[in-house]
């Protein structure tokens, strides 16, 4: 097992291995007194580690209440964010119980927003069962749940007090939601670690998986221990996610976060290159290593079509906006520039 320390305000483990899931209430004990857990996932979810989650809490003192709601992003809302409430409201959950995400992004965003404002703020903890949850959204306390005008609209930075990332639960995961998490990786590589961006460009990187999820763990770590409330340095995280919301929310939802993201670092790559800001070899560089892991990078929309929904994103200030853009692999920056440029300068990608 390897366990990674994250240096928000209030630090918590990351520990990432095979069989933790089974020993989850072990771990969690040894920091934490028995209390009610409320365990949320979606049905896919539940049916297949639902019981092992239960079991493993229970065993270790802690009393279980599941939570079980349909599967997919359309789940990530208020009318879904209301029922979980509810449920902890209905049970007599106080803040001295917790909650608990067993599951995708999808899972970890509602319910870690749930234990944000549940009573003005109770402690939850992540178990991650997809790749992309594994690396990126079960750790950093970002939370939210969609609104019909945008992706995250309403959320709160809340971090979990631990996090359980059992590599076993994905080998259920079928392919191509495995490869949404890939997408995420990449975004790694590009942003601040050449050496793991050639290694998932190989497209064959299974049999070090736990290095790799430790790798983007620590790297995310960083991001956040320097800007956890996302002012600075944490934007940098949202390489390819400015295009990649717009393109998910224009899609309604029928192209994945993952699949998003990877359009979105493509097109600003190219974007980046066509402007001088990097060579047109790392814009290549990064089409390879995506379409090594079956994600795609050729945006099934015009610019005008997705372009308004930009309005939208969390990183415009007034009429300006940041971009991240890579000016190499390993090392990416933030670009501001003013919301009237914005078509111009993506136009070099939409041929
Ligand atoms: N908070 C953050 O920092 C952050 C970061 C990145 C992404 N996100 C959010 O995460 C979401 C995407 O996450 P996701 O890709 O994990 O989606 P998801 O949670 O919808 O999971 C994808 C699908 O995989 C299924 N699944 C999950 N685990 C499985 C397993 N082990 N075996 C078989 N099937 C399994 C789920 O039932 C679901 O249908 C988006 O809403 C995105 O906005 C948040
Ligand atoms: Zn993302």
């Amino acid at each position: 097992m390897e366990t990674d320390n994250i240096q928000a305000a209030r630090p918590y483990k990351v520990h990432i291995g095979r069989g933790i899931l089974p020993k989850a209430g072990e771990l969690l004990r040894q920091n934490h007194k028995p209390c009610r857990i409320m365990l949320a996932a979606d049905d896919t979810v539940d049916a297949l580690y639902g019981d092992t989650a239960v079991e493993a809490l229970e065993k270790a003192g802690f009393s279980v209440c599941r939570h079980v709601f349909a599967h997919g992003e359309a789940s990530k809302n208020m009318e879904q964010l209301s029922r979980l409430l509810e449920h902890m409201a209905a049970e007599g959950f106080s803040r001295s119980d917790m909650a608990a995400a067993l599951g995708g992004g999808v899972t970890g965003d509602l319910t870690g927003f749930a234990a944000a404002v549940y009573q003005r703020g109770i402690e939850y903890i992540q178990l991650p069962t997809t790749f992309l949850a594994a690396i990126d959204s079960s750790v950093g306390g970002k939370t939210a749940v969609d609104l019909p005008q945008g992706k995250n609209q309403a959320g709160a930075f809340w971090q979990p007090s631990a996090v359980f990332c059992d590599i076993d639960t994905l080998d259920t995961l079928p392919a191509e939601i495995f490869a949404d998490g890939t997408a995420e990786a990449v975004k790694y590589g590009v942003l601040a670690d050449a050496e793991l961006f050639a290694l998932l460009s190989s497209g064959d990187f299974k049999s070090e998986l736990a290095a790799v999820i430790s790798r983007c763990v620590e790297i995310k770590g960083i991001f956040v221990a320097e800007d956890e409330q996302d002012k600075g340095k944490r934007q940098m995280l949202n390489l390819g996610h400015t295009l990649g919301h717009c393109i998910e929310q224009y899609s309604n939802y029928s192209i994945s976060h993952g699949r998003g993201v990877a359009i979105g670092m493509s097109v600003i790559a190219h974007c980046s290159a066509a402007a001088g800001y990097c060579g047109r070899d790392t814009a290549e560089a990064i089409d390879k290593a995506l379409t090594a892991n079956g994600l795609p990078v050729l945006c099934p929309y015009a610019i005008e079509d997705i372009a308004g929904l930009i309005q939208n994103d969390k990183k415009r200030r007034g009429d300006r906006i940041s971009l991240v853009i890579p000016a190499a692999i390993g090392e990416c920056r933030l670009l501001d520039i003013p919301m009237n440029e914005l078509s111009g300068f993506l136009a070099a990608a939409f041929r």
